[in-house]
């Protein structure tokens, strides 16, 4: 199977339970469901949720069993885009092809509606149903993987960097820094948490997370060269954006043809960690090759 059709029936696949986890946007208070839907709703590619069922079937588990934390790594991803496109961080208008979080519901649901997202995704985290499923103490792995890839040692941390750096000369260690904290590490621990809730053995759970890390980190070296080449329309979201606010981007410290190397190399050498796996981890390749090559 190709890298685009697992990723579009992956995406179908979680599609169809997105909102089961949800409140229904006519519950009250009405505004923050409303603003929560609208954003989780808005469509994205559903890659993190994608890679937790690719890494759980890799090691032989089953994608039903690992579904409500699947959705849950979408809900957190989803959190992080309506913050990021705050007037007090990126300040961006366009996102899944529609206006901001908060350019249809104001700051303060928009904030709130992340909020409540990251908070929903740890409640999902620790659903029953999932208790039924998978072991408990697996579950426990996960949840606990997750929550450090999500704070001040992940993603947060890079988030940090990423806002101070704007408009600063900043060095190759600090800008490899942003990236693997900022977006790669809920790559990774959304590959992890598959991995874990499917008994991977510690072999497979350490070639998984070096795989998860080198695409992880590609995965954002590509998103700013998006930035520069990438059509508005397909892409969804500000092209430019980067330039703009003068951010810390590989293309800004590289150039652009270097940065591209750079993306390829992590890819090629993620998808090599992967030798212990046979091909029930053709998927984890295929879309380790779609991080270079996509276009969106
Ligand atoms: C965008 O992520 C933000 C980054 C971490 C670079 P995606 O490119 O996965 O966004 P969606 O989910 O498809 O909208
Ligand atoms: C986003 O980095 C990282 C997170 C959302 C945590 P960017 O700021 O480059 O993402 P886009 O380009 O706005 O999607
Ligand atoms: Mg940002
Ligand atoms: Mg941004
Ligand atoms: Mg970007």
């Amino acid at each position: 199977m190709s890298a685009a059709q697992y990723l579009s029936e992956g995406r179908e696949f979680i599609d169809a339970a997105i909102c089961r986890y949800l409140p229904e946007e006519t519950t009250y208070p009405e505004s923050i469901h409303k603003a929560m839907l609208y954003s989780v709703l808005a469509g994205g590619k559903r890659l993190r949720p994608v890679l937790v069922i690719a890494a759980a079937e890799a090691v032989g588990g089953n994608r039903h069993d690992v579904l409500p934390f699947a959705v849950a790594t979408e809900y957190v991803h989803t959190y992080t885009l309506i913050h990021d496109d705050l007037p007090a961080l990126d300040d961006d208008d366009l996102r899944r092809g529609k206006p901001t979080n908060h350019k249809v519901f104001g700051e303060a649901i928009a904030i709130l509606a992340g909020d409540a997202l990251l908070t929903q995704a740890f409640y999902l985290m620790t659903y029953s149903e999932l208790m039924d499923s998978v072991a408990p103490g697996n579950l426990l792995r996960a949840a606990h993987d997750m929550t450090s890839a999500l704070g001040t040692a992940g993603m947060i941390g890079g988030q940090v960097v990423d806002i101070e750096s704007e408009g600063k000369p900043i060095d190759a260690e600090t800008l490899e820094y942003i990236h693997i904290y900022k977006t790669g590490h809920l790559i990774k621990a959304s590959i992890r948490a598959g991995a874990i809730l499917s008994q991977a053995n510690t072999e497979q759970l350490n070639a998984l997370s070096t795989y998860g890390a080198h695409i992880g980190l590609a995965f954002q070296i590509v998103d700013d060269i998006l930035d520069i080449t990438a059509d508005e329309s397909q892409l969804g979201k500000d092209v430019g954006s980067d330039l703009g606010k003068e951010k810390a981007t590989y293309p800004a410290l590289y150039g652009l043809e270097e940065s591209k190397k750079k993306a390829e190399k992590l890819v090629e050498d993620g998808i090599a960690c992967l030798d212990i796996f046979d091909d029930r981890a053709d998927p984890l390749r295929e879309i380790g090759r779609f991080f270079v090559q996509r276009t969106f």
